[in-house]
Formats: structure tokens, sequence, C-alpha cells
């Protein structure tokens, strides 16, 4: 499953995340792919506020702190992995437990949470995820590919047994 999006603002792409929280479930883990101020965190702020976030409780870039936990109809997890550096750093996050936790993550610089080598693979638990891959067109424009992921059966453990 694919489908593509395109925004002229901001406030567009706070709407298209609205929209896209509202259709999320328990489990649910969005990776979100794209260049420094390209909606990453816009488009996060409409996703939670889709998910019942308050407006009070304003969904900041969580680059400081890695997790910001809010509450909707669901926990929220708001992940940004801009400074990971290494799998290490990864796992002395605890991420696998957040995102096994039954609430939504959306997490931002998604790539840290695959291989480098081979992409399509996850480096934590995760069976199936969404992802939205955002291009900047122009100055107010963005486009947004969403795509529907799973680890495929060659990725499931059992298939490494000898
Ligand atoms: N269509 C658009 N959607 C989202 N942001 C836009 C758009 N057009 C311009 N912008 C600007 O781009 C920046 C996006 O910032 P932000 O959401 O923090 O991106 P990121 O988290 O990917 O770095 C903001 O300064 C915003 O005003
Ligand atoms: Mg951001």
């Amino acid at each position: 499953m694919n489908k593509q999006f395109e925004t002229q603002s901001p406030e567009e792409t706070f709407s298209l995340g609205e929209k896209i929280g509202r259709h999320l479930t328990a489990g649910d883990i969005v990776c979100l792919f794209g260049d420094l101020g390209s909606g990453k965190t816009t488009l996060t702020q409409g996703i939670a506020r889709g998910l019942g976030v308050p407006k009070e409780a304003y969904v900041r870039s969580p680059t400081f702190t890695l997790v910001n936990q809010y509450e909707g109809k669901l926990p929220v997890f708001h992940i940004d992995l801009y400074r990971i550096a290494s799998l290490q750093d990864l796992e002395n996050l605890g991420l696998e437990e957040t995102l096994g936790s039954g609430g939504v993550a959306i997490v931002e610089w998604a790539e840290k949470l695959f291989d480098a080598k081979q992409p399509e693979i996850p480096l934590l638990g995760m069976a199936r995820w969404l992802e939205i891959h955002i291009q900047i067109e122009q100055k107010d424009t963005r486009k947004f590919e969403l795509t529907a992921r799973h680890m495929g059966p060659a990725g499931h453990p059992v298939f490494t047994l000898q």
C-alpha cells in the first residue's frame, strides 16, 4: 500500500497529521523520514492532535529528551532519534519496550531504526510499521509518501532455525 499527499503550508501539514492520527490504532509505529525542516515535527503535532492529545499539551520536538509521552485516546510517544549515534545508544533508550507498549509511536529520523546496509530490516523488534517519507518540493510545498510495511516471512526469527 502506498499513498501520496501534498501540502502547501504548515497548517495543511498539521491537518494531514490530524487525519492520519484519527486512523491510527494501538501498537502503530509511524516512521518519519525527511530532511531538517521538512515538517516531521509539524506532522507529529497533527498526528497527536488526531489521537486526542489536548491542544494545551504542546508537542515539542523532543531532540534533547529523545522521547516525550502524551496522553490521548492512547499513549502517544514522540521520539526523535537525531542524536542517536549507535545501536548501543538505541538499545539504551529502551525503545523496544516503548514500541511494544500498546500506544502509538511517532519517530523522527527513523532511519536510525534500520540497518544502514539493509534499510528494510528494523534493528528493534518491529513486526509492522508505517513509513512516511517527506520531500521538500518548494519553500512551502511538501510531498508525503505513506507506505505500510511489515517484516515479511524471511524476517521472522523462526526462519533462522537450522
Ligand atoms: N507545507 C509545509 N509543511 C510543514 N512545514 C512547512 C511547510 N511549509 C513550510 N514549512 C516550514 O518548514 C518548517 C518545518 O519544521 P518542522 O516541522 O520542525 O520540521 P522537522 O521536524 O522535519 O525538522 C517550519 O519552519 C515550517 O514553517
Ligand atoms: Mg523535528
